[in-house]
């Protein structure tokens, strides 16, 4: 399905949710309940769309044919890059220099927007570093990878909150027994630590960041759960939090403000920025060089 087709079909969805005959001769409690359901479809409709914007003349075929697995007994993206890649060496390289560009802009715009906050240091640090698994983990894959949509549990039911679930109807976890139940390989309340989530620059990025900075647990949350938009804004997944994930939902749910919407045209100076933040980085890599 290309973007102009997901886009007629959000279109189509929204309008369907938008049909208020439905809302005649409901009682007041159930009332209630459809328009909360409508604006939890709107709000993933919404957010559809605006990632549309992401999906470049590639990922559409990776979306599709593409789905999360536990084959191996871990996770994968449903975004990999299957493609042809030797004739696209040129455009990778373009594409390559203007992600990199870009990610480095919506790092140092986060990073500003959290400190101008006056927000702790280590938050800050999570601001420049919560995408840079985009570049780094790319770097070292063996295909282009592509970031399109949520992150989520896998070995359990999809969530219909998942940004592109009906891409997973033909997926092999969605027909496997155990993984296609609510709890799957988890269990009631286990705690989203034990949860495998779908692999993706988040994950590299916390496991890279767990073992080797000294940020805090609502640090490596923010970076773990940024894309984790069922969890964090869709209110899926109540059933495997813990009490501890409940802390964290709140800490990732004040960092997302700051990814969302610092996605402005300001683009400061990486030069001047410099030396402050590499004394960030310094601060909570006590290594002082970070292995990738
Ligand atoms: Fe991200
Ligand atoms: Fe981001």
């Amino acid at each position: 399905m290309g973007t102009d087709e997901l886009l007629r079909s959000s279109a189509a969805r929204v309008s369907k949710v938008l049909d208020t005959s439905k809302y005649q001769n409901l009682d007041k409690a159930k009332l209630l309940e459809k328009i909360d359901d409508d604006i939890q479809e709107l709000n993933l409709l919404k957010r559809k769309i605006r990632q549309l914007e992401h999906i470049d003349e590639k990922a559409e075929s990776e979306v599709s044919s593409e789905s999360p697995t536990t084959e191996n007994g871990g996770a994968e993206a449903h975004t990999a890059e299957t493609s042809e890649r030797a004739g696209e060496e040129k455009k990778e390289i373009a594409h390559w220099k203007d992600r990199t560009k870009s990610t480095i802009d919506h790092a140092l715009q986060t990073a500003e927007a959290i400190r101008k906050d006056n927000k702790p240091r280590w938050f800050q640090l999570v601001g420049l570093i919560h995408d840079l698994g985009k570049l780094l983990y790319f770097f070292d894959s063996q295909g282009q990878w592509d970031v399109v949509g949520d992150t989520f549990p896998v070995g359990c039911k999809f969530s219909k909150k998942i940004i592109y679930y009906d891409y997973f109807k033909e997926n092999v976890d969605a027909k496997n027994p155990l993984y296609r139940t609510k709890y799957g390989l988890y269990s009631p309340h286990c705690g989203l630590d034990n949860v495998m989530l779908s692999w993706g620059h988040d994950e590299y990025m916390y496991h890279l960041a767990k073992e080797q900075a000294t940020l805090p647990p609502e640090g490596l949350a923010m970076i773990r759960y940024h894309s984790f938009y069922p969890w964090h804004s869709e209110g899926a997944y109540k059933y495997l939090m813990n009490e501890k994930d409940k802390e964290m939902l709140e800490c990732v749910q004040a960092f997302n403000p700051y990814d969302l919407y610092s996605k402005t045209d300001v683009r400061y100076d990486i030069e001047e920025l410099k030396p402050y933040y590499l004394e960030l980085i310094d601060e909570f890599f006590p290594n002082k060089i970070v292995q990738f």
